[in-house]
């Protein structure tokens, strides 16, 4: 987490958002989350949870992170206007499944009700203020190929594996207004057993880009041996997505690579 302190702090991003799968109960990234001198939001991922039942080690990690960690609430910066909204905490994907762990923090509850709190946070977000949604998964509704931003790659046939509370919710929210983003994780870029690469971007419709962040691992050498650190980067013009892409960073944050996903014709900055 040093190096991706050090390039983060150089970058100066707007607005740093955590996607989830930090570690698998480890407290020294959350740790290193709490002192990063930059505006932050975070969800959760289902390794975070640990292999405790009881919710404890989670616990810990939501005291931990406070405000910051952002399941079912609203996170919100003024300079520049952005409100985060975030989905359900340590989801596994395939639709909805409430570990016991987040039962013993949260309370039980049905996919309806977690959609409740996920329109209630965004209900709460300055209407004018762009709205991104923070996921662990993102939502079913974006394809049940293999290769599709939240398929089923692991085990045949190949499904949608995306979770319903949050397509209920995103159907809920866009009755009172159009989500700019909804951003996540969980389903590695890279398919299992040399099947090829994950669509990572979708834009609905609606005009909801949907981002899926999941390059795994972040880190890694280029053919010439130089170190690599991937983000997910998005920047807003005038409250609308106006770029996207996934960029890989050298250590002095200059830009070895760059998949260009979205590009309107201006830009600011949010990695994920
Ligand atoms: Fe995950």
């Amino acid at each position: 987490m040093a190096d991706d302190r050090d390039l983060l702090i150089q970058l100066q991003p707007d607005a740093v958002l955590f996607v989830g799968d930090l570690s698998d109960g480890d407290f020294k990234l959350v740790k290193a989350i709490q002192q990063l001198p930059l505006p932050v939001a975070v969800i959760l991922g289902n390794h975070d949870r640990g292999r405790d039942q009881t919710g404890e080690i989670l616990s810990r990690q939501l005291k931990l992170l406070g405000e910051r960690h952002c399941g079912w609430g609203l996170r919100q910066w003024r300079s520049p206007h952005v409100a985060v909204v975030g989905a359900r905490p340590c989801s596994s994907g395939g639709g909805f499944y409430l570990s016991s762990a987040v039962e013993a923090n949260f309370g039980p509850m049905s996919v309806n009700d977690s959609a409740d709190r996920i329109v209630e946070a965004a209900m709460k977000a300055p209407a004018q203020w762009p709205l991104v949604v923070l996921a662990h998964s993102g939502p079913t509704g974006l394809g049940s190929d293999m290769q599709s931003p939240c398929g089923r790659d692991w085990k045949a046939p190949a499904i949608d594996w995306g979770d319903q509370d949050l397509a209920i919710a995103l159907d809920r929210i866009r009755k009172h207004r159009v989500p700019q983003l909804v951003v996540f994780g969980h389903m590695h870029h890279e398919l299992k057993r040399g099947q090829g690469c994950r669509q990572t971007f979708v834009q609905d419709r609606f005009g909801t880009v949907f981002l899926n962040a999941a390059c795994v691992p972040r880190r890694g050498l280029d053919p010439s041996g130089r170190e690599l650190c991937h983000l997910s980067w998005v920047e807003f013009v005038d409250g609308q997505l106006s770029a996207a892409s996934h960029r890989w960073f050298l250590p002095d944050a200059s830009v070895a690579y760059e998949q260009t996903l979205f590009q309107s014709s201006k830009s600011t900055v949010m990695p994920c």
